[in-house]
């Protein structure tokens, strides 16, 4: 087992299959690159395995067939620990731990954080209003015991978190849901800065993410139906059209 030496490659995904257990097959014959430092987004109807394919690129289960590489490794080489901590993951459900915002913040890390470092994590992410507005700060108390953030403020956190953790690939699994028009901008902004030259992987549901990204998969029934930019997308694929057109209508409604 190694440790990850050079994460500043490209994550190359070869011919994967994967099948839950005696199950049909969810992802087939799965190839593509993700270009180190750039944002792949990953798009295409509910189960059609974009989260499987992010369960893959953890290690949480082993493909039936095919390989993960990162530049020329294939990551099970790694160490377990070692690929880990490369990697940032955002979710739409953010663990809140009982504690409080410092604690949340700092969740993850094994080495003490100096406030100063908190509090710069909580302003590139967008969270340091917010938080100052809190009747105690930073030692505000949150999760069961203490004051229930908001969805926004929760994703913010967690954003801040993944600043400090610094990983250089980042999955986000965006939220469907939408928050209120206002706290979507401020989020999005946040990713925004968060993305900056990190290898980026994220299953998008709001177009501005699938617009600005340098790549976009179409996923649909576990195959890559097609790729390209929004722009190639638009003109040579009809689901992905549709996609769009859909994602516009719900941008407009809010
Ligand atoms: N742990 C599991 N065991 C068995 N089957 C599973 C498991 N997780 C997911 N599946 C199946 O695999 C398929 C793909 O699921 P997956 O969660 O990857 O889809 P998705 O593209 O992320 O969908 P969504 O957009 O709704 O999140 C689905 O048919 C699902 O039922
Ligand atoms: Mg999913």
């Amino acid at each position: 087992m190694m440790d990850v030496n050079n994460v500043n490659q490209s994550i190359i995904v070869e011919n994967l299959n994967y099948s839950y257990k005696n199950g049909d097959d969810i992802l087939k014959d799965i190839s593509f690159s993700a270009e180190a430092g750039k944002v792949t987004a990953i798009v295409g109807p509910s189960g059609s395995g974009k989260t499987t394919l992010f369960s893959l690129l953890e290690r949480y289960y082993q493909p039936q067939q095919g390989v993960i590489r990162l530049g020329n490794v294939p990551i099970n080489q790694f160490s377990l620990f070692s690929w880990r901590s490369q990697i940032g993951y955002v979710s739409q459900e953010i663990p809140i731990v009982v504690g409080t915002i410092r604690d949340n913040i700092c969740y993850g890390m094994d080495k003490k954080v100096d406030q100063a470092a908190i509090e710069r994590v909580a302003k590139m992410a967008f969270a340091d209003q917010f938080i100052s507005e809190l009747p105690n700060g930073y030692d505000t108390e949150v999760g069961e015991r203490g004051i229930k953030l908001s969805g926004g403020q929760r994703q913010r956190i967690a954003i801040a978190r993944a600043f400090l953790r610094d990983p250089k690939i980042l999955m986000l699994d965006e939220a469907t849901s939408s928050l209120d028009s206002k706290s979507e901008q401020v989020v999005q902004q946040a990713l925004q800065n968060l993305m900056k030259g990190r290898t980026t992987l994220v299953i998008a549901h709001r177009l501005s993410t699938v617009i600005d990204s340098d790549q976009i998969l179409f996923l649909d029934k576990g195959k890559i139906t097609g790729s390209g930019t929004h722009e190639q997308l638009i003109r040579t694929h009809s689901l992905y059209r549709e996609f769009a057109e859909q994602q516009l209508r719900i941008n407009e409604t809010v």
